[in-house]
């Protein structure tokens, strides 16, 4: 019985993706989803899900929702990172599944995004044991329990439990999270910091992402509010800004000197868009930076918070990737320590921090957890930050233990320490071998998971892009995907010097793939130099390394 509703469920599953593939392929252009189609599948399924008149042209004439009528801020809004080529990439995926063989390379390898367990990344044992714990209570009851799981997991769930109103995951929690959970994080961030954190500073969100549409809610009342961002940056900012209404103010990144971030060239920009009408009223941060791998001197962020002290902007510092660094003579630093270090107190400079549990050497892309904390407002405007909150109810209960986890992992003398710190270690240094990954005469990437080289696109290539309607580097993209199989952004998804041209691919897959990636980006760049007639001298900017 139970095999047979299996395979029955598996037919109705192949049947619902063919038809939704069939609902993406619209165009024909070589570079559109549409050019990688396998007409079979029109054949297997039933000809109402094809037919050229619509079941709902049928029932009405005028759709009561048309793409023209939806809100002008979510057609605006982009997000590269899962664009065109996800889509191309998922349908090539499927072509492979049904016709191995059907491309020239046998697997997709997504270097699309960073998402370390889709990449075969395995989770901290700890970590799982307690979620599992809290999740079932009644295990800890049970005398295998003891067998199964480690002495400081069982402790920890059953502490987590007694901070959890009615001991039950399944509850919705206070709208700033689980408060025993936020006492655990400002500990953790107090031993990381070496300076006091509040408990009630915290907001346990789903993931960063909401916590920094969250703050774009709340900074932005029209198109004249203007959030400095940096260009490259991760499209959550410029994709929240613009379904928020506001206006991005884009501050450049010095790709000559590693990306840095230069004070003169914020200054720059926040006079231009003063003299627009402008008023500035955050900048972002990003530390260590998606997509360019950078990691802020200590010298440097003070500078950054002197510039928003003095300019009177709020700091949004995104420091998901506080525990991916690689390079020996690099450092995280809060910009909360910084600024505390400075001598900045509660009250003298705006600042939001915020952290997830899908960076790191963790990986829990798919829990939903993370955080903002919260500090220089005045308590009007919490309650406002706190009525806000309130709206979703709360966050995730797991994505709350797992951010409570992350920030206090098991110490010595506990009985998973060693585990916990071997997975840990394994995981980041791994990471670090992958981040050497490089092209000649390029900086490997210091930290975060991205390497984002530039391509130097021949001119007969930038028309070919133009005439696919295709953003250069998008173009590059696509083509490479349709000959090796692997999915980078372009670099266009997160801004860039006009005329410059790049692409993004992380480091997450397993090493055991990485020669073949390197082998397939090499092969392809000179494949595709050589049909733009550049010669292999200039194609050398090109060949990876590790
Ligand atoms: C810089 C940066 N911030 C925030 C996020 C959002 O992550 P999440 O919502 O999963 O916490 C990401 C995801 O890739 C990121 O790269």
């Amino acid at each position: 019985m139970r095999k047979f509703v299996g395979e029955r469920a598996k037919r109705l599953i192949a049947n619902n993706t063919i038809a939704s593939v069939v609902k993406l392929n619209h165009h024909h252009t070589p570079c559109s989803p549409n050019y990688y189609s396998n007409r079979s599948h029109l054949r297997r399924l039933p000809s109402s899900l094809y037919s050229p008149i619509s079941s709902y042209s049928i029932m009405a004439s005028t759709p009561p929702v048309t793409v023209e009528s939806l809100n002008p801020k979510v057609l605006k809004c982009e997000y590269a990172v899962r664009g065109e080529i996800v889509t191309v990439a998922q349908k090539l995926q499927q072509d492979l599944q049904e016709n191995p063989g059907s491309h020239p390379f046998e697997e997709i390898l997504y270097c699309n995004i960073g998402n370390p367990q889709h990449l075969g990344q395995k989770p901290i044992t700890f970590f799982r044991e307690v979620l599992a714990l809290c999740d079932h209570p009644v295990l800890l009851d049970k005398n295998e329990t003891m067998g199964l799981f480690s002495a400081d997991s069982i402790k920890r769930a059953s502490s987590i439990l007694d901070q959890i109103p009615g001991r039950a995951t399944g509850a919705y929690s206070h709208s700033q999270g689980i408060k025993g959970l936020r006492d655990t994080i400002a500990a953790g961030i107090e031993a990381r910091d070496g300076f006091p954190a509040d408990p009630n500073d915290i907001f346990l969100t789903d993931g960063a992402s909401p916590g920094v549409h969250m703050m774009m809610q709340l900074l932005i009342r029209s198109e004249n509010d203007g959030i400095l961002c940096p260009i490259p940056q991760y499209p959550l900012y410029s994709a929240s800004i613009a379904l928020h209404g506001g206006t991005l103010v884009r501050y450049y990144l010095d790709e000559a000197t590693g990306w840095g971030l230069e004070v003169s060239e914020l200054k720059k920009q926040l006079e231009a868009a003063k003299e627009k009408g402008i008023t500035v009223r955050a900048l972002v941060a990003i530390n260590p930076g998606n997509p360019t791998g950078q990691v802020l001197a200590e010298e440097n962020q003070r500078q950054i918070v002197d510039f928003c002290k003095e300019e009177g902007l709020v700091l949004l510092a995104d420091e998901v990737y506080q525990e991916n660094i690689y390079a020996p003579d690099k450092k995280f630093h809060s910009f909360k320590k910084i600024c505390r270090a400075m001598g900045y107190g509660e009250k003298d400079i705006p600042l939001v921090s915020f952290q997830s549990v899908s960076k790191g050497y963790h990986g829990e892309c798919g829990k939903r957890g993370g955080y903002m904390e919260v500090t220089g407002f005045s308590s009007e405007v919490r309650q406002q930050f706190y009525k806000v909150a309130s709206v979703n109810l709360c966050s995730n209960i797991t994505g709350q233990i797992l951010a409570s986890l992350v920030m206090s992992p098991p110490k010595v003398g506990d009985e998973s320490y060693d585990a916990y710190m071997s997975e840990r270690d394994g995981i980041l240094e791994s990471l670090a071998r992958r981040a050497k990954l490089r092209r000649c005469e390029l900086q490997q990437s210091r930290g975060a998971m991205y390497l984002f080289p530039n391509i130097r696109l021949p001119d007969k290539a930038i028309k070919a892009a133009e005439d696919a309607k295709k953003a250069a580097d998008a173009y590059y993209a696509l083509r490479l995907l349709d000959a090796t199989g692997v999915v980078v952004v372009p670099g266009s998804g997160f801004g860039q010097v006009p005329g410059s041209w790049h692409f993004r691919c992380t480091i997450l897959p397993q090493e055991d793939k990485i020669p073949a990636i390197v082998s397939r980006l090499t092969d392809f760049h000179k494949q595709f130099m050589d049909e733009f007639h550049i010669t292999y001298k200039a194609a050398r900017y090109i060949l990876w390394k590790l």
